[in-house]
């Protein structure tokens, strides 16, 4: 499989590439940084130290949007660390980014091969909004998009009813699930299924390898502010499982759905919105309230256990 990523390292982005990187079967094509869990170029520096942890040096790094596109920035160093890597002090990235930007970078590789990438969005989806302003033909240029984002069934967690990725640029979001890509969402309708526990976290420490010891070290952090919001030792690695489940979509089950983003709620700005109602397509355009946008695959339920073990 043939992954070009977009995300904002950020502790879970990096957790999910080390996890991709540790497959024999995945290519990671080419990364995007992002505005979000930290700015969009730090979000780059930090792509290139971990690629550069992993000996992945030629991994091309775009740096992608600097702000979402009719918001102010807002950033979430409290849940990831001053520079977004935790406590993690490792060295600075040995090499520069590509000049393109993070969109056309998307562009251009999915020109040139055309229906043979997965996108993998960890972030806010600013840079894919950006590509299909820029290449309307993308959702056929694309193979498939898998996105980490959205509460379509669940609390939000960013605000009681946004998800953090949505929120922190909900325009961008709701383009692109308007957009008609092959869309899968990964919400937090299912993270809770990707919620490490103490004892998982404690095999993760006693580990002795460099990519083991440095998932530990950046880890910490995260996993103090999650436990002090939970009450207990965890922390939920939300974008691995957007990976994990890319890679093996039987990890989960899905529905297919319409899904919106509400964009003026005084309250619910950021909220991803879809018929749950049930009752079938002619009923529920009777009654209103059903978008005619293109239904997303939204994965329903997780094979926790299994995905630990893929982890
Ligand atoms: C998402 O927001 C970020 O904090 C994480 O990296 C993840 O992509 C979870 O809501
Ligand atoms: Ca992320």
């Amino acid at each position: 499989m043939r992954i070009v990523l977009d995300t904002d390292p950020g502790i879970d982005d990096a957790l999910a590439i080390l996890y991709l990187a540790a497959q024999a079967d995945v290519e990671i094509v080419a990364v995007g940084s992002v505005h979000g869990n930290v700015p969009a170029q730090v979000a780059a520096d930090n792509s290139r130290r971990i690629l550069d942890v992993l000996g992945l040096d030629g991994v091309p790094v775009a740096v992608g949007a600097a702000r979402p596109l009719a918001q102010p920035l807002l950033t979430s160093e409290f849940v990831h660390g001053p520079h977004g890597l935790g406590r993690w002090e490792g060295p600075e990235p040995s090499r520069p980014a590509v000049r393109e930007s993070a969109a056309e970078q998307i562009v251009q590789l999915a020109r040139q091969h055309p229906g043979e990438l997965d996108l993998l969005a960890l972030g806010p989806l600013t840079n894919v909004a950006l590509a299909l302003l820029l290449e309307p033909e993308l959702p056929s240029l694309l193979r498939s998009v898998m996105v980490m984002g959205g509460a379509v069934d669940a609390p939000g967690n960013a605000t009681p009813f946004a998800e953090a990725n949505i929120w922190h640029d909900p325009e961008a979001a709701d383009l692109v699930f308007a957009a008609g890509f092959e869309l899968t969402l990964v919400a937090l309708d299912v993270t809770h299924s990707a919620r490490a526990d103490a004892d998982w976290l404690d095999t993760l420490a006693a580990s002795t390898g460099p990519r083991g010891k440095f998932a530990h070290d950046v880890l910490g952090f995260y996993v103090d502010f999650y436990s002090r919001m939970l009450g207990e030792r965890c922390c939920t690695l939300y974008d691995p499982l957007a990976a994990a489940i890319l890679l093996h979509p039987d990890l989960a089950t899905y529905r297919e759905l319409p899904v919106s983003v509400e964009l003026r709620g005084e309250k619910t700005r950021g909220q991803t919105v879809a018929d749950l109602r049930g009752y079938g397509k002619e009923i529920s355009a009777e009654l209103g309230g059903i978008t005619d946008r293109p239904a997303i695959k939204v994965a329903r339920t997780v094979d926790g256990p299994e995905f630990f073990k893929q982890l």
